[in-house]
């Protein structure tokens, strides 16, 4: 371990050098004008594999390409299957960001860009002990196999059936998921939970062409009252989402967890600063943590139609639209919700009101096992990595593919994230902290180390 840590001394720079090239590639998944950028993202990815002499291969499915590569086997020790994304969520608002998205920029410690740390910067950390490993020792303690894909922002929809037809090729222990947050700085964590989400368009349309509100006004349903009337009806005052059974399925925190969430000596007012309100407010009977990590919510991302340019116009618009999700909490069914959904928002449809809803994407809540020998590993090695050993904690965010990992996999995931909470992550001014970025690198390293001292 001696020499690892000496060779991770030496190559600070240099990994932070090729994080920042991959950084570079705005491989943005939602936005088909960056196709040829995530297939240069993904070449990017396989071509660290193969410099590492790493059986590699690009594969193409449906939407962008999954770079898979393993090491030799390790008889007698488990194997595992490390998952990560090289698609990142798109960069606007432009003109918010300090230094470009797309060129990676050291200040304060950090490196931001777009991506930094979600997922590539979190990512590379597993790649990169690996060449440490192998450089050092020649080869690894354990079999790894490598899964990232370009999808993960845009719901996954292509990795299912890659996991379905390549059970085999994937079997492992053990998976591992670096794309969380830690609980604070210097507070490393082990994520055991996140929440799920249910994604929809809903588009209205009305007359067939926009009207003077004038003249007809009052006789003509307007589709953006409706919307919002639609959109309203979907929470009460007291936070409850009011679509009918879709608190059936939900999982309630137990009064151990909930002890457990308020020992965290999370802080309110920190919080309130970071984000930049004054208040804070939710689902009744909830702590801030609770309604952050085990309740369900409902969010509108994007809301349009009629008129918004400069002055009055009296406009009847023909349409509106709107983008909202559901995060759902561990047992509850994304297809449920969404035909409950579609009934509750037809039943409130009025005349001349002709709606359509599309189901963007879903995937269920998770939790994992605490109970078991990797968790424990992966406690060790987060100490060895961080100098802390970690406190246990569930996210409010969502990696569609763990459940299915679960599922057609039979492993369950550690999911060991290095960012912060104040990464920026999907917003302005996203970054990184590099000493997390090495720290991670070295806790990785230390993983491998502990899955080797596991019988399998
Ligand atoms: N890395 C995040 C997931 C995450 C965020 C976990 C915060 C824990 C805390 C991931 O890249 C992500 O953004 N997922 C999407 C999933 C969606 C697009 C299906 C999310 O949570 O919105
Ligand atoms: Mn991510
Ligand atoms: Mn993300």
């Amino acid at each position: 371990m001696d020499d690892i840590q000496q060779y991770l001394e030496q190559h600070r720079e240099a990994f932070e050098d090729d994080l920042c090239d991959l950084l570079r590639i705005p491989s943005v998944s939602a936005d088909s004008r960056h196709r040829d950028d995530l297939r240069q993202a993904a070449n990017w990815v396989f071509g660290q594999f193969k410099s590492l002499g790493l059986a590699a291969e690009l594969v193409e499915t449906a939407g962008h390409p999954i770079v898979y590569a393993e090491s030799p086997p390790v008889d007698g020790v488990p194997t595992v299957l490390v998952y990560g994304h090289y698609d990142v969520q798109p960069p606007d608002p432009l003109d918010e960001w300090i230094s470009p998205p797309f060129e990676p920029t050291k200040r304060d410690g950090n490196v931001y860009a777009r991506g930094a740390t979600d997922d590539k910067g979190q990512m590379l950390t597993h790649v990169k002990s690996v060449q440490a490993v192998l450089a050092t020792a020649g080869k690894l303690p354990i079999q790894i196999k490598y899964l990232i894909e370009g999808e993960e922002e845009v719901g996954s929809a292509n990795i299912e059936p890659f996991l379905e037809s390549r059970r085999e090729q994937l079997a492992c222990d053990v998976i591992v998921i670096s794309d969380t947050s830690q609980f604070g700085p210097g507070r490393p964590a082990i994520t055991y939970g996140l929440r799920g989400i249910a994604y929809y368009e809903l588009r209205l349309t009305g007359p067939k062409q926009d009207l003077h509100s004038g003249t007809f006004g009052g006789a003509v349903t307007n589709p953006l009252n409706t919307m919002a009337k639609m959109l309203a009806a979907l929470v009460d005052n007291n936070g409850r989402i009011q679509i009918p059974g879709f608190y059936g399925d939900v999982v309630e925190l137990t009064d151990a967890e909930r002890e457990q969430f308020a020992a965290l000596s999370f802080n309110e007012a920190s919080f309130m600063k970071q984000i930049g309100v004054g208040g804070v407010s939710g689902e009744a009977g909830f702590t801030t943590l609770e309604r952050r990590w085990a309740r369900p919510t409902c969010d509108v991302h994007g809301f349009w139609g009629g008129y918004s340019g400069e002055g009055a116009k009296t406009v009847l618009p023909c349409r509106a639209g709107a983008k909202f999700s559901f995060r759902l909490v561990p047992n509850q069914d994304p297809k449920k919700i969404g035909e409950s959904l579609e009934q509750m928002l037809r039943s409130l449809c009025p005349p001349g009101i002709k709606l359509e809803l599309i189901d963007l994407h879903g995937a269920p809540g998770v939790l994992v096992p605490l109970d078991n020998p990797f968790m424990s590993a992966a406690a060790k090695a987060i100490e060895r990595g961080f100098g802390t050993a970690p406190v246990f904690i569930r996210e409010g965010g969502s990696i569609p593919i763990v459940n299915a990992f679960a599922e057609k996999l039979g492993a369950d995931t550690l999911l060991l994230g290095w960012g912060l909470d104040d990464d920026n992550t999907h917003s302005p001014n996203e970054k990184f902290c590099l000493a997390d970025f090495h720290r991670g690198i070295k806790a990785s390293a230390a993983l491998w180390d502990e899955l080797g001292k596991l019988g399998a």
